[in-house]
């Protein structure tokens, strides 16, 4: 499928190559033209304006800061409609490394935000909880047994997150509706501060289906 990223950072890098190589079509557009081309070549995926890869997307990454929601968001004319029937998968993490508090939107989650601030798409929470380097990884598994990807959001998205999820060679894990990203967002928040004290990204909650099968979803 198509998909267009928001963002030319380290987690579009890890991305972005892993669903090239299963075969999509990837745009990404960036806030720094020069940093999104530079990237985009390197890892042979197309280049464009925030906008262009809102368009361009069957499904779209959003993939920056917290702080950086508002203003791509609005380069990327989410209010004009552009996300508006797409599944927006968002892997960002709204903490303030200064103390590790959370960063919330009158007590929403930053996929909650990026939903109001999005009308009509379908947004998934996705890819938050592990570091970059591990989604470089090919395939994300450990012990030999691939990773387990917990997502939550919205019901229509959810067909596009497993499928993006699977393609890294890693297991899907529903984890609820919009309301539990809440939660996701939160429990970044340890893993992020562990990183920082020094653990291995690969060490960090790297979460595995019990052998016997799929995990069990939360009841
Ligand atoms: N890195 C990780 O291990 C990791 C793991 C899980 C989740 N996450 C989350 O995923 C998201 C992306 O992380 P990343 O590591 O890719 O970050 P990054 O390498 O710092 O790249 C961030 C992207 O956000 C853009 N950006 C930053 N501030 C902005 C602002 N104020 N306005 C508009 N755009 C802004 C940057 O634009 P420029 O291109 O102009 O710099 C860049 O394209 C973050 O929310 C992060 O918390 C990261």
């Amino acid at each position: 499928m198509r998909i267009g990223i928001l963002g030319a950072g380290r987690m579009t890098e890890a991305l972005a190559p892993q669903w090239i190589r299963a075969g999509h079509e990837v745009l990404i557009g960036g806030r720094t033209p020069g940093k999104a081309k530079e990237l985009a070549e390197r890892i042979g995926a197309r280049v464009g304006t925030l906008r262009e890869a809102a368009e361009f997307g069957e499904v779209v990454l959003l993939a920056v800061l917290h702080e950086g929601l508002e203003p791509t968001l609005a380069e990327a004319g989410a209010a004009e409609g552009t996300l508006a029937g797409k599944t927006v998968i968002d892997c960002g993490n709204a903490v303030l490394l200064d103390g590790y508090t959370q960063v919330t939107w009158d007590g929403r989650s930053m996929a909650e935000e990026l939903a109001r601030l999005a009308p009509g798409s379908r947004v998934v929470k996705a890819f938050n909880l592990s570091h970059a380097d591990v989604w470089a990884l090919t395939p994300p598994a450990f012990d030999g047994r691939p990773l387990t990807v917990p997502f939550a959001g919205a019901e229509e998205g959810k067909a596009d997150a497993r499928r993006l999820i699977a393609d890294l060679g890693a297991e899907p894990l529903d984890v609820g509706d919009l309301s539990q990203t809440r939660h996701l967002e939160a429990m970044a928040i340890i893993v992020i501060r562990l990183l920082f004290a020094g653990a291995h990204p690969h060490s960090v909650f790297t979460y595995l289906s019990p052998d016997r099968g799929d995990a069990p979803a939360p009841a």
